[in-house]
């Protein structure tokens, strides 16, 4: 054992627990089964097995039905012989784990990591005797597990060429999944596949097994290694791919180490599916940032949709969008509503041409520090706090690492100074694009989600939470769960957003938010950006939505902090609808998927943090779709006035988006709510407790 391991141990107060009882796997010839664990309730079985190459594989099973059938683990290095083959086990153990949490700010105020580890210690029998260390944890709705690279006289530095982790899906199904490894980063449209016809992956990719299970495979808590792909080979076998790095190999680390958690939901529907993503959290370590009661969740609005409309710019010059009195007259807006942040991009140098260069993947003159001069940073700052409206600050570095790391930390102090307390990160660039600095001195390309990446993202975040500033980077690296150690890391991009309905090409379908909760969402807070009164993207031209959806939205797509997104005028002209806007929530004490279908319906509720307000968010996809749920989230006993938003009779995306009911009911817990969500359409309803 490890010093590591044993800390953890002490730390912990872990149980022993007597191994799993009976396998239930189908073991196929030639493979022995050589450890075995089950989860909390006895749901979820895991089996190692090694064959008699002394390969290692692992098989998942259900309630006795198999979900992942043996599937091989190891390490192909680009320096040493792979870690693959003739291992032999040298020990292994299993404990128990059972302890609540508390997130500082979150989708559920307390969080049960409820699990059973299983620790298998092996050694190659021959030649370079290298070790292997496998942790398993079993949850009741899924599985964690890594890989720890102890150091020892033959292995001391780890160069590895591919991580060869396989996903054996056992059963045939359908697969929502997003193209890897492509130009434009994380940004695609779900595919809807058999799991036959899944082609090279991101992560989370989501499948529903023919018997109506739903898996989704992601991880947690990536440190220091290379984001994960999933490659299918052949039949429904996937394969872990790590993104490249032009430095070198895919990950190139000193010993001893632990990779991130590969992690597999399982849930018997989709609704339990959302929640099972809570094992990404638990997966990550806690809190190392300490108090980061600064941040405060909210929401906010920016100079930001005009210049995606068009009508004002980034750059300098007479549209210039980052103006004082722009920025004022934003500010002015904020306070008389009720929001707690105002966004500005464009803000500072490096946005205009420079001979051939756009900003856009050169990045080369931004300063962080130096604001245009039509725009008073010290002024804007404080006529917004005099009003209550804080500064979110605005670092794109269009992927030039090596620029915005030099100025790193006088950006941060700038914003201490201030008394800014968030800023959004962006890194526009093609795939593979990233500008860094490698140890030669010179710029190498590198990828959004590579260990190079994976590393500059922490280093923003850990020098940003030492100034009190909190982070929210777009084309960013995946989410994993890191939040939980590093609270100031609290929303992020990573999909389509609400900016491709003002240029996107095609915008974003009706049912691009219901594939959101059950992928994208899986892994964490989406920046999302809702909330389009005026349904109109560049031009003029519609987006894909009733006018209820934009509001459903607040609650249907979680993040601590939450776009206004909108024009001002736009708001103004619609003060009934926005209404909801106003009245939303952004931080939650619980949340409860209701019913939904991945890609067809989600119907969410979340209690208000600290309060006894309810919300209630629902969207659907092209079609019509039909909810009717029992309110038994409300406080038994209590009456609570219902304030509904909901598409009309006739609404429909295509042909009367703006048509909305809102009409006020009294509802008690024991209560049911249907509801007819139109084409493209959505619903969102504020529960307040009426009396006592
Ligand atoms: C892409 C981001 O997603 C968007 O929100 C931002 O406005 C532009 N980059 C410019 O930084
Ligand atoms: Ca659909």
């Amino acid at each position: 054992m490890s010093l590591f391991r044993l800390l953890a141990a002490f730390v912990l107060c872990i149980v022993s627990i007597p191994a799993a009882a009976q396998t239930i796997a189908q073991v196929p010839k030639g493979s022995t089964i050589v450890a075995s664990a089950a989860s909390p309730s006895d749901t979820i079985h895991v089996d190692l097995t090694l064959n008699g190459e002394g390969r290692i594989g692992y098989i998942v099973t259900r309630l006795g039905k198999p979900v992942i059938n043996e599937s091989r683990l190891g390490f192909l290095l680009t320096d040493a012989p792979e870690l693959l083959r003739d291992f032999q086990v040298v020990s292994k153990s299993t404990q128990s784990f059972d302890q609540t949490w508390e997130q500082p700010w979150g989708e559920y105020r307390t969080i049960r990591d409820h699990h059973n580890e299983l620790t298998v210690n092996l050694q190659e029998k021959d030649k370079l005797r290298r070790q292997m260390t496998l942790v398993f944890r079993l949850f009741d709705d899924g599985i964690g597990f890594r890989y720890e690279l102890p150091k020892g006289p033959n292995l001391t530095h780890a160069n590895i060429a591919d991580e060869l982790t396989e996903f054996n899906v056992a059963e045939t199904g359908t697969a929502w999944w997003d193209d890897a490894q492509e130009w434009n980063r994380e940004e695609y449209l779900y595919r809807h596949t058999p799991v036959e016809e899944i082609g090279f992956a991101q992560t989370p990719l989501t499948i529903r097994t023919a018997s109506g299970l739903h898996l989704s495979f992601h991880e947690a808590a990536l440190v220091d290694y290379s984001g994960m792909d999933l490659r299918r080979v052949q039949g429904r076998m996937l394969k872990a791919t790590l993104m490249p790095s032009s430095m070198g190999p895919k990950v190139s680390r000193d010993l001893p180490f632990a990779t991130p958690w590969r992690v597999i939901m399982i849930a018997p529907d989709a609704p339990a599916l959302y929640k099972s993503a809570q094992i990404i959290l638990n997966l990550n370590e806690p809190n190392k940032v300490g108090d980061v009661s600064w941040f405060k969740p909210m929401k906010y609005v920016g100079i930001w949709w005009e210049m995606h409309l068009d009508k004002s710019t980034w750059n300098s010059g007479p549209k210039h969008g980052a103006t004082t009195a722009n920025a004022k007259r934003y500010i002015d807006f904020a306070a008389k509503n009720g929001f707690g942040g105002l966004l500005v991009e464009g803000w500072n140098k490096g946005w205009d041409k420079d001979g051939d260069h756009d900003w856009f993947g050169w990045g080369w003159d931004f300063s962080f520090t130096q604001p245009y001069p039509d725009f008073d940073l010290p002024e804007v700052v404080r006529y917004g706090k005099s009003k209550g409206v804080e500064l979110i600050g605005h670092h794109e570095t269009a992927g030039n690492i090596a620029n915005y790391e030099k100025q790193l930390d006088a950006a941060m102090s700038l914003y201490q100074r201030l008394g800014v307390h968030a800023v959004k990160t962006g890194y526009v660039s093609d795939a593979g694009g990233i500008q860094a600095l490698g140890p030669d001195g010179k710029i190498h390309f590198e990828w959004h989600q590579g260990q190079v990446m994976v590393n500059h993202h922490l280093k923003v975040v850990i020098d940003a939470a030492r100034h009190q500033v909190a982070v929210n980077p777009h084309e960013p690296v995946k989410d994993t769960g890191l939040r939980r150690t590093y609270p100031n890391w609290i929303s992020r991009e990573g999909q389509r957003g609400m900016e491709y309905n003002a240029w996107g090409d095609p915008k974003n379908p009706p049912e691009h938010e219901a594939n959101l909760v059950y992928t994208r969402m899986l892994s964490g807070p989406m920046d999302f950006t809702p909330g389009i009164l005026s349904l109109m993207g560049k031009g003029n031209t519609p987006i894909l939505s009733t006018l209820a959806k934009q509001l459903a939205l607040y609650v249907v797509i979680y993040s601590p902090i939450q776009m206004a997104a909108d024009l001002p005028e736009n708001y103004e002209a619609n003060p009934k609808p926005f209404q909801f806007i106003k009245d939303v929530a952004v931080d939650w004490d619980d949340t409860r998927v209701l019913a939904g279908e991945v890609g067809d319906l989600a119907v969410i509720a979340r209690k208000q943090r600290g309060s006894s307000t309810w919300f209630l968010g629902a969207v659907g996809d092209e079609k019509e779709r039909h909810f009717d749920v029992p309110l038994s989230f409300l406080q038994p006993g209590r009456s609570y006035r219902a304030e509904i938003y909901r598409d009309g009779p006739n609404a429909d995306y295509r042909t009367n988006p703006r048509s909305i009911v809102i009409e006020q009911r009294v509802v008690r817990s024991g209560a049911r709510m249907a509801m007819r969500i139109a084409p493209g359409g959505g619903a969102a309803v504020r529960f307040v407790a009426l009396g006592k």
